[in-house]
């Protein structure tokens, strides 16, 4: 069994061998940028785990591996545009740094890009693995999609906003997951049970960052602190809010969502605040605890010797406890 270490050291040297052109510069240059900032590479570590939970071998894998980080990527810089954020790993997003034309189209051929590196995988396998992409890549759309209409509304309940996020990132942790199992030549129903888990730990995982959102360390996190509020992101936090305010707390809450002029720093204090004084940090907490709980679970049903799941077991331990 490979160590995540060993796992995260064969991701970066294979990101690093990815060899894009040159020209024309404005397009490949970004892409360049953000695969160099490199990231928790959570995802393509997920796909090489998974194989090995049922394979010896990994090598089959790496590409696909690749391909969903790319695929990832795509994704973060053009929610970076969505979301009106500057700042990510600690560096200028990829808009800000050109402009929002060049981050579109830089995205687009990243995604390309990321259907050209699955593409190598075995011709036996590729309908089922590409059958798992295509489900998470309109999966995400559909749910990125969902947090802009979001935006725009004054209550969200919490059913809706797990599906909403179960979508925009759960989709592709547990998509991850099932294309390494699927390469390492699982059963369907242990392909099945894999991904069960991580859509959990995908619930997991976005709560997580909606709360490091807020309540993180701008240096570790990466991302500017309190952009979600300033945003109007609704998040968990909003949506518990929501729920447990009364009176003139929710009066004040729905006010600052109104204002369209509000001092940005202004409206993080005051909305922190609130939070602060209906305890969602501790609502959230209990709730990603119990996602954990059932992504475990899952992790139970898979029919491999417990052995061979520890490495899934920390991974998901890390992500329950990380602070970027
Ligand atoms: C950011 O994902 C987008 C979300 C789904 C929250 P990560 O937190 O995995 O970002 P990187 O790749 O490690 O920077
Ligand atoms: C991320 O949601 C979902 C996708 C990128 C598809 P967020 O908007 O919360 O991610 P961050 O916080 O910008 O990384
Ligand atoms: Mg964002
Ligand atoms: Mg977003
Ligand atoms: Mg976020």
């Amino acid at each position: 069994m490979y160590s995540i270490q060993e796992l995260s050291d064969i991701v970066e040297k294979s990101i690093n061998q990815t060899n894009l052109p040159q020209q024309p510069e404005r397009l490949y240059e970004p892409i360049k940028y953000i695969l160099s900032t490199g990231g928790k590479r959570i995802r393509p570590v997920l796909t090489l785990a998974a194989c090995n939970v049922f394979s010896n071998t990994i090598d089959d894998a790496i590409y696909p591996a690749l391909a969903v980080e790319v695929f990832h990527n795509f994704t973060l810089i053009h929610d970076d545009i969505m979301d009106n954020a500057y700042m990510r790993r600690n560096k200028q997003t990829v808009h800000v740094k050109w402009d929002n034309n060049v981050a579109i189209l830089s995205g687009d051929a990243m995604s390309i890009y990321a259907y050209q590196l699955l593409q190598k995988v075995k011709p036996t396998i590729l309908p089922s693995v590409l059958n798992v992409f295509n489900t998470f890549a309109m999966g995400i759309c559909e749910g990125q999609q969902m947090d802009m209409d979001f935006e725009s509304k004054s209550f969200v309940a919490q059913e809706e906003y797990i599906r909403m996020i179960e979508l925009k990132t759960s989709v592709l942790l547990e998509g991850a997951l099932k294309m390494g199992a699927i390469i390492g030549g699982a059963s369907n129903s242990d392909v099945l049970n894999i991904g069960e888990f991580g859509r959990n730990m995908g619930i997991a995982f976005q709560l997580q960052d909606d709360l490091l959102d807020t309540y993180g360390d701008v240096h570790v996190f990466g991302k500017k602190i309190g952009g979600d509020i300033v945003a109007n992101k609704k998040t968990i936090l909003t949506v518990m809010a929501l729920s447990h305010a009364k009176g003139s707390d929710l009066e004040l809450l729905n006010s600052y969502y109104k204002l369209p002029n509000m001092d940005p720093a202004m409206k993080v204090d005051a909305v922190v605040a609130l939070y602060n004084s209906l305890k969602v940090k501790d609502y959230v907490e209990e709730l990603i605890e119990s996602y954990h709980k059932k992504a475990l679970s899952h992790l139970g049903k898979i029919s491999v010797a417990p052995a061979q799941k520890v490495i899934l077991e920390e991974l998901t331990e890390r992500l329950m406890t990380r602070k970027n």
